[in-house]
Parts: structure tokens; sequence; C-alpha cells
């Protein structure tokens, strides 16, 4: 039988929060729609991005591909496995294939334990020998380019910087199959950005490491990954591999986050669209397309009655949208 192509498949993921209390419930139960249908997948060896702005259900799909959070409906197929609805029990086997990296590296070591120890401690419940660690944490140190000294300290003695190489180190002690990073250089100055994302290129070209990466920056996963999903209020309104989507961009939010980003050089000319007002929530969304109240290209009738479904473009490039740029679709439904 050929190798499974893909490390992730996440089919019809839904999880929407039930907003208030029990007795506002009774009044009329509201829910928060953080993640609706969401289907994509990520072959092995290949960084998939997802991009959106603050509080467009980002964490909550990377949490529930990891179980670290429920979901409410869908399949998660991770290397072959339907994981979908695994209790931590299920999942403890799982932990050191599925690894994760989160934005605040200061949170994701004990404070009081020196980061020899806590790594000492992790090789230990690895069932690594003394031998085996020592060998894997110079080798580890050699490749996030910090000394062993490092090892010695606190986790407050170091720069974020610093801290997040060793929390990308810890996360790739168990040579895992995926690792979920999560905003990884969002709380970094930008000075340091460009050490650790290049880091985790070195993960992806000596390594070979599958990742799921998400941020707010168009440019960080432009640099970095393979395919993008873009989402917007718990939908992918775009995806496609980064130089489709990059350079023949089709949805107006996906056209509106680009030229919302900073020119790279004065003097290079672009198409301004700012986006009008803030994300709304995802409360009791309606029918139709969530991106209407902000959209430069939106019609009544079709865009607020009718939800746009992802429509495959070619080149592997899917768009949810009823006036994609480009494209006259008025007349299809
Ligand atoms: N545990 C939770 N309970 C209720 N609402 C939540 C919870 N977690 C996230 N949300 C809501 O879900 C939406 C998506 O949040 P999140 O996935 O954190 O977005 P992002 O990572 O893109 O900023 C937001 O409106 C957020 O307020
Ligand atoms: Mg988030």
């Amino acid at each position: 039988m050929p190798e499974n192509e893909y490390m992730l498949e996440v089919k019809h993921l839904k999880k929407w929060f039930r907003m208030g209390n029990a007795k506002i419930a009774k009044a009329g139960i509201r829910y928060l729609h953080a993640c609706d249908d969401v289907s994509f997948n990520i072959k092995k060896g290949e960084i998939f991005g997802i991009i959106g702005e603050s509080g467009s259900g980002k964490s909550t799909i990377g949490k529930c591909v990891l179980n670290l959070q429920d979901s409410d409906s869908g399949e998660i197929i991770f290397d072959g496995e339907n994981i979908f609805g695994y209790t931590p029990k299920q999942m403890k086997p799982l932990r050191k294939d599925m690894q994760m990296v989160f934005q605040n590296p200061l949170a994701s070591f004990n404070p009081k334990k020196r980061l020899g120890k806590t790594f000492e401690e992790y090789a230990k419940f690895l069932g690594m020998t003394d031998e085996q660690y020592k060998k894997k944490m110079k080798e580890l140190l050699e490749y996030i380019k910090l000394s062993d000294d490092v090892l010695s300290r606190l986790p407050k003695e170091l720069s974020g910087g610093q801290l997040q190489r060793l929390a990308i180190a810890r996360a790739i002690m168990s040579e895992p199959k995926f690792v979920l990073a999560d905003e990884p250089v969002s709380a970094l100055d930008v000075s340091v950005q460009a050490q650790v994302l290049n880091l985790m290129i070195d993960l992806k070209e000596q390594l070979g490491q599958t990742m799921l990466f998400i941020s707010h920056d168009l440019n960080v996963v432009r640099h970095l990954c393979d395919r993008v999903a873009v989402v917007y209020l718990g939908v992918i309104v775009e995806t496609g591999t980064i130089d489709e989507v990059y350079s023949n961009v089709m949805h107006p939010y996906t056209q509106a986050l680009i030229s919302a980003k900073p020119k790279e050089h004065p003097l290079e000319q672009k198409e301004e669209i700012i986006l009008k007002g803030d994300i709304p929530n995802a409360i009791d969304v309606p029918e139709g397309c969530r991106f209407a109240s902000r959209c430069s290209r939106y019609k009544p009738g079709l865009c607020d009655h009718r939800t746009p479904k992802l429509k495959d473009m070619g080149s592997g490039h899917f768009v949810a949208c009823h006036y994609p740029k480009g494209h006259n679709l008025d007349n299809e439904v």
C-alpha cells in the first residue's frame, strides 16, 4: 500500500462556543461560530499556514486539531488515524508526535526551574538514558545556536528570542511527526523574529518537519509556508500555495490583508484597501457571506443571502467568494 501523503487531514471541523449562562440560554441559546466547517490537509514535510485577524478562529482550529479543545463535529486524521474526540488519555501516547510552540515562551517553562532541569526531566519522561539525553541536548543546542550555559539559568534570565528557541528545541526533542506553532514570533522583538523564523526554515529543510503555522502576519507566512489558508470569522475564505495566493489573490479579504501590510520599500506602489471597521463577532452569524459587512466588492442580493462555498479555481487555489477578483461568477450558483 502506498504511504499516506498526508500527515494531517481536517474535514468539516466545527467548534461553536455556547454563549452566556444557563438563565440567558433559556431565553434563546446563542453560539459563537469560532470554527465552521473547516477542511484542509497538510502533506508530510510541509509547512501549512493559517492566517487571519485576531479573533478569526485560528487558535481554536489549532487547539481542536490537537484535541486541547473539544470539537463539535468533523474528522481529524493524523497520520492515517482519526483522532477526533480522543480523550486526554487516548491522546497521551500521541503527544510526543504532536508537539506545539505557543506565543509566549515564558509561559511554556516552569519559572522556578533551571532550564537544564526542565530538559532533563522531559528526556526522562521520553524514556531517554542520561547518555542519550546529553547527546540529544548537544545536538539541539547546536541547532538553536545557543551555548550550554543557558541550561544553568532560569527562564526569566533569558531573552524572549532565546527562550522561544529553547521552546522549539523542547518541541522537537521527541522527533515529533507534527508541530503546531501558534503565533510563535508575535511576542518577540522584530529584530529577533527573523532568527526564530530562520530556525523554523531549518526545521523544514534539514529535518523535513511537518508544521501548522498560525500567524496574523502575512510577511511571516509568505517567508515560511508552502501553502496557506486565510480564515475569516471561523471559515476558510481562500487557500492555495503561497505563490498562487500571493500572486493571484482572489478574495477581497485576502486582498485587504495584503494591502494593509506595511510597504517593504517606501517607493513601492500599492493599491490600498482599508478594511472597514473591526472584525465583527461570530455570534449567530447570518446567512450569506460573513465578510459582506466589510467587503469592497459587496453586492446586495447574492452576498447577503447565499453563503459562498470554497470553489476550485485551478492550480490548487480555492476561494469562497461570489465575486472573486478576475472572475465573473455572477451567473453561477
Ligand atoms: N473558550 C472560549 N469560550 C468562548 N469563546 C471563545 C473561547 N475561545 C475562543 N473564543 C472566541 O472564539 C473566537 C475565535 O478565537 P481564537 O480562536 O482565539 O481566534 P484567533 O486565534 O484567530 O485570535 C473569538 O471570538 C474568541 O473570543
Ligand atoms: Mg490566537
